[in-house]
């Protein structure tokens, strides 16, 4: 019995050459297309930048604002099934457009996933253990809650921060008192006690339409400056670890009627402790890895769960390293690309305007095991001059 019989659900399926409606046109976008693209679908993108970084793997656009209702409706026309890649887009048109479109990933985990505060609560509820945390919404506020969990602490805005970007990292009294005045009428933050972790962690985790879930392999993230550096996969954590980190995704996914490609992200503790971060409903940076040393890429993952065919069982075929290139290390990898190891492979986004910070590319640094990848990256690392900006 498959499980299409065993929930009493109709699968519903997409099938090439349909058109896949992808709200966001970035990176993300562009590597779902091409999947999209590979496996015989048509692609629409609605992104503001008629030169966005998914606009040449998709056969057409609509450019638009992303809080365009109108213009979500024309992209939800023009296809046959609807997914976004932008955790930004407004949940309210993601919500709107599953009532009057086919959107399986649904706008419920976006709305959660918009707040800092819901998430960790979501976190919590489908088994995640997460830092200690108070919702803030004035100066009054911090210093109580400071006061309650204790210092050092992450002041993170509930909504709208990516990359590290609205956060303030409070080690002393002194840095608290520095935010007096400073703190908007009106604002939401949330405070979280800082974690000592010894080293980051992501899940992937793909929920078909269904409710049937595969899990990738949990890896192990380097973050520079609240931006990832480097992710390699498999992270190798003991099999009980693993089992239950995957068991905990594929709780949330559940608990969130999610269809597509969730992410967590974790600290992992000296005694072993993981501790839940963020989550994202959508294929992840800490995922790019699969292009290249997976039987089955997020991305391909994600189109088939939002497209209703059965989910890939997801095998590493060489570990990988990966390395994100920010805007600083992009004139080197072009200038280098040629004496790269012939085991790196190069992903480039295609974006126009270089800056210091902004993702343009990424390299797949692999091997036959694990030494053999870490040994590749780092001759790649040698190469983009990333030695520099080391912590
Ligand atoms: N509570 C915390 N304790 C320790 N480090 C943290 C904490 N929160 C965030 N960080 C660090 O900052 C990075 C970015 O924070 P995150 O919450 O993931 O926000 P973003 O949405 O910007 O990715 C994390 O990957 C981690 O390195
Ligand atoms: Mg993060």
């Amino acid at each position: 019995m498959n499980e299409c019989q065993q929930t009493g659900l109709a699968r519903r399926i997409a099938r090439p050459p349909a058109v896949i409606g992808i709200l966001g046109g970035g990176q993300l976008g562009r590597m779902m297309a091409l999947a999209a693209r590979s496996m015989g679908y048509g692609v629409r993108v609605l992104d503001p930048a008629s030169r966005c970084p998914a606009r040449v793997a998709a056969d057409g656009a609509v450019t638009a604002p992303f809080d365009s209702v109108q213009a979500a409706r024309e992209l939800a026309r023009q296809c046959d099934v609807l997914t976004y890649e932008f955790e930004n887009v407004p949940a309210e048109i993601v919500t709107a457009l599953e009532q009057e479109s086919w959107f399986p990933q649904g706008g419920e985990a976006l709305r959660i996933s918009q707040d800092r505060l819901r998430e960790k609560q979501a976190l919590r509820e489908a088994g995640f253990e997460t830092a200690a945390y108070r919702p803030v919404t004035s100066f009054e506020d911090l210093q109580e809650a400071a006061d309650e969990i204790g210092l050092p602490a992450i002041l993170k805005t509930c909504r709208g921060g990516y990359d590290g970007k609205g956060q303030v990292p409070l080690r002393t009294g002194h840095d608290l008192q520095r935010l007096h005045g400073t703190m908007d009428a009106g604002g939401h933050w949330i405070l979280e006690k800082w974690v000592p972790f010894q080293c980051e962690l992501s899940v992937l985790v793909a929920r078909g339409s269904q409710g049937e879930t595969r899990s990738f392999p949990v890896v192990k993230n380097v973050h520079r400056s609240g931006i990832l550096h480097r992710t390699t996969a498999p992270a190798a954590l003991a099999p009980q670890q693993e089992a239950r980190v995957q068991q905990w995704a594929q709780a949330l996914a559940g608990r969130l009627r999610y269809v597509g490609i969730l992410a967590v992200e974790l600290f992992y503790l000296k005694d072993g402790t993981m501790v839940a971060n963020e989550m994202a409903p959508r294929p992840h940076n800490s995922g790019h890895w699969t292009l290249d040393g997976c039987s089955v890429s997020q991305f391909e993952q994600h189109i088939r769960a939002v497209t209703g065919l059965p989910l890939a069982e997801p095998v590493v075929t060489r570990p990988t390293v990966m390395l994100n290139v920010l805007g600083q290390h992009y004139a080197a990898l072009l200038a280098g690309i040629d004496t790269l190891p012939a085991n790196c492979f190069v992903h480039i986004y295609g974006k126009d305007d270089v800056r210091p910070g902004r993702k343009m590319a990424h390299i797949n640094c692999t091997g036959t095991n694990a030494a053999e990848a870490r040994e590749s990256a780092r001759l790649a690392e040698e190469l983009l001059q990333m030695e520099a900006d080391h912590e």
